[in-house]
């Protein structure tokens, strides 16, 4: 036997399965081997780049989306346990073109972060919001405490949901 004749019998035993999950609203389908994280098929598979590996193993948050209403680390999940789950990328968290309130808030607060990092600092202060529409600086800090930023740090995020909370203050 020689290599390539190896390679094939070892991709032949790989088990496979089909995947059924709502992504950003449609309805998907697509055969996955029973190995693959979540976060590659999202990536590789569905071509959705919006979630990022920045480490592989929970640390940086850059994977993060949303699994039926709560957050979650793609990149600690295999595709498979996701069946019949409804998931939301960054792609998926407004429409093309337009800014949802937090959104809206980053960027009047220059709280842009880049592309790794901002889908999942974003996916872990909407939930944040959705909990509490009024937190404390601390409950902000705490809330990203799973998403690594490398370089320009926080500030400006926890001033975009200090906005938030206050507009909502004065909305009440
Ligand atoms: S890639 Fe998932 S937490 Fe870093
Ligand atoms: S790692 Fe994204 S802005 Fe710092």
């Amino acid at each position: 036997m020689n290599i390539d004749d190896a390679h094939e019998g070892e991709t032949a035993l790989i088990p496979t399965r089909r995947l059924r999950i709502t992504v950003n609203g449609v309805k998907r389908a697509v055969r996955i081997e029973d190995r693959q994280l979540l976060v590659d098929v999202l990536r590789e598979t569905l071509g959705l780049t919006g979630p990022k590996v920045g480490c592989y193993n929970g640390d940086c948050g850059a994977c993060t989306v949303m699994i039926d209403g709560t957050i979650a680390k793609s990149c600690l999940m295999l595709a498979a346990s996701v069946e019949g789950s409804v998931i939301t990328t960054i792609e998926g968290v407004s429409a093309p073109g337009e800014l949802d309130e937090l959104q809206k808030a980053l960027w009047e607060n220059d709280a842009f972060q880049c592309g790794f990092c901002i889908s999942g600092h974003l996916f872990a202060l909407r939930q944040l919001l959705e909990t509490n529409s009024d937190p404390t600086e601390q409950e902000i800090r705490k809330a990203v405490i799973g998403n690594l930023c490398r370089c320009t740090g926080y500030n400006n995020l926890v001033k975009a949901v200090l906005q938030i909370a206050d507009r909502r203050r004065q909305a009440a």
